[in-house]
């Protein structure tokens, strides 16, 4: 009899929807189920390889929805894609609910190669890392309303935070070359499923140095 219970309790965890079970409850399932992303995300989604994207931290509505484009397509990548496939919408609910408890790690400050551009306004007795900052700080802040870029802080908040209830991102202390990879995409719409192509239409109008700058500026965010 007891044996029996027990499986139906069992059953009863899994097969429950995410509304009847508590806040507590989603995080410690989502916990268990996400130990199958550790390899690239890390062990509470501050992942380790730098163009794998840190979780920690990041909203859950927005973690859901782009759980859901990889696995109905509308965001590609080989990856994240085939195992997108393999979680229900209550797995993608626990495993958000678990990556948003979770604190975001701290970068290192990036590293410029040498062949980095330097901003133009550079003089001999600026730190050319500084300089770059700099460049990406007031692009954050104030965009480009010339070439219509628009400013990320109308979005994505004065400390990078994002907003959950829009479904805007959190950046703050994200993996630099993510950021790259991921600005670049929007802006040759690889990455295409961004609401009425937002992303598209601001990435679009920035070079490649500006996504740079503004990638290390964001990286440092904390
Ligand atoms: C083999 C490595 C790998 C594994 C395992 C993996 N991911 Fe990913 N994930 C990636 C990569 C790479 C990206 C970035 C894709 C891109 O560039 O568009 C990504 C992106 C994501 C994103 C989008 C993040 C953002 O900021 O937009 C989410 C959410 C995500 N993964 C969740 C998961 C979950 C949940 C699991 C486990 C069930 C998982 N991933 C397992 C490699 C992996
Ligand atoms: C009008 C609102 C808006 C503005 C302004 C905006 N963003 Fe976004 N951004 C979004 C939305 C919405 C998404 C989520 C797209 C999706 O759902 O795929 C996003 C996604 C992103 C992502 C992907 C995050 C991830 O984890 O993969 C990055 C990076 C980003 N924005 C950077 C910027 C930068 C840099 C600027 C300023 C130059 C900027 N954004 C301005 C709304 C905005």
């Amino acid at each position: 009899m007891k044996k029996k219970l027990l499986a139906f309790s069992f059953a009863m965890a899994f097969t429950g929807t995410s509304s009847i079970l508590h806040a507590g409850d989603a995080i410690d399932a989502g916990k268990e189920k996400a130990a199958a992303c550790a390899s690239c995300h890390g062990d509470s989604g501050n992942s380790l390889v730098s163009t794998f994207p840190k979780l920690a931290q990041q909203h859950s509505s927005y973690l859901v929805k782009q759980l859901e484009a990889f696995k109905n397509g509308t965001r590609k990548n080989p990856m994240m894609s085939s195992i997108a496939m393999g979680l229900s919408h209550n797995d993608m609910t626990d495993i958000a609910a678990y990556y948003a408890a979770q604190k975001i790690s701290a970068n290192e400050l990036p590293v410029l190669d040498d062949d980095d551009e330097k901003p133009a306004a550079t003089k001999a007795s600026v730190d050319p890392l500084q300089a770059i900052i700099a460049q990406g700080s007031d692009l954050y802040r104030n965009g480009d309303l010339s070439r219509e870029v628009s400013a990320c802080i109308a979005c994505h908040g004065p400390f990078g935070e994002g907003s959950k209830p829009a479904a805007f991102p959190a950046l703050k202390s994200q993996h630099a070359d993510y950021l790259i990879k991921t600005l670049t995409d929007f802006k040759t719409d690889v990455r295409s499923n961004n609401p009425e192509n937002m992303m598209h239409m601001i990435a679009k109008k920035m070079t490649a140095e500006e996504i740079k700058a503004v990638a290390y500026r964001i990286s440092m965010m904390k």
